[in-house]
């Protein structure tokens, strides 16, 4: 089975309409489809719907970096997945920012899923541990929690749909500045699909993109790329300029021809 290898820019909360349709403009001038790599965006939520009349999906799909569950209702403040039904593919679910600023526990997280998949979008699952339960030595049981919550109630052809990032904490720029090795970001990945098929079977965990995001940048996604199973990668601050999430690309490209 080809998985697609998938680079996404999570933008956070960064750019209002005008800079973000300015980003998305010069992206796309600059960027080079390739038919073997999937590009896609998550700008503000208010972006996404002017953003999704003028981009060509075909070179580019947007993602949300998040919405609420509950398809309509008294949820002053929230917007809904079945909302972004038709305007975003792909949807960030359980990013640690998510996790640790705005409380998201798994059960959450489990039903955003679920809403998600109901409304025709892609799950993007952030899964990774923080620093103590690393140095402690469960890292592994906590993504593999993450991952049985988040995941354990779907179909087979649902999980066909499912990106999981493994993000480790301690390595986003927003948390800290250590660099995930190769060698570890290997390690989990590999647990990740040993967790999927665990829940599913080889089969389904060997069609599922396990991407990794962390201080990804020009200069270091190679090293990443080049992990047997990582599929792609999702970038927060490096994404901000695009002309250096044009070269993690290119980069991306230049790993599948080497
Ligand atoms: P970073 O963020 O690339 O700035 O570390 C990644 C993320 O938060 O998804």
């Amino acid at each position: 089975m080809i998985r697609k290898k998938f680079i996404a820019a999570n933008l956070k909360m960064h750019f209002d309409v005008a800079e973000a349709s300015t980003y998305l403009h010069n992206l796309s001038k600059t960027l080079t489809s390739h038919r073997e790599i999937e590009v896609v965006i998550a700008p503000s939520l208010v972006a996404i719907q002017p953003l999704s009349r003028e981009i060509d999906v075909r070179k580019i799909k947007l993602a949300a970096q998040n919405a609420y569950f509950e398809d309509e209702g008294a949820y002053t403040g929230e917007v809904s997945f079945s909302m972004l039904k038709g305007i975003a593919s792909y949807v960030i679910i359980g990013h640690s920012e998510r996790r640790i600023y705005f409380h998201e526990e798994n059960d959450v997280i489990a039903k955003k899923v679920k809403a998600a998949l109901r409304n025709r979008m892609s799950p993007i699952l952030c899964v990774g541990e923080n620093i103590t339960e690393r140095r402690d030595g469960h890292a592994k049981r906590v993504i593999n929690d993450q991952i049985t919550s988040a995941l354990s109630h779907l179909t087979e052809e649902e999980m066909h749909n499912i990106v999981i990032a493994y993000e480790p904490v301690w390595a986003i720029s927003t948390f800290g500045n250590e660099q995930a090795m190769p060698d570890d970001v290997e390690k989990m990945i590999n647990e990740i699909r040993k967790q999927i098929t665990y829940l599913y079977g080889e089969k389904v965990a060997e069609s599922v993109r396990v991407i990794y995001g962390g201080s990804v940048k020009a200069d270091n996604v190679a090293s990443y790329l080049a992990i047997p199973g990582c599929d792609g990668a999702l970038v927060g601050g490096a994404s901000l300029n695009y002309l250096e999430f044009n070269k993690i690309v290119q980069s991306c490209f230049n790993v599948m021809q080497s």
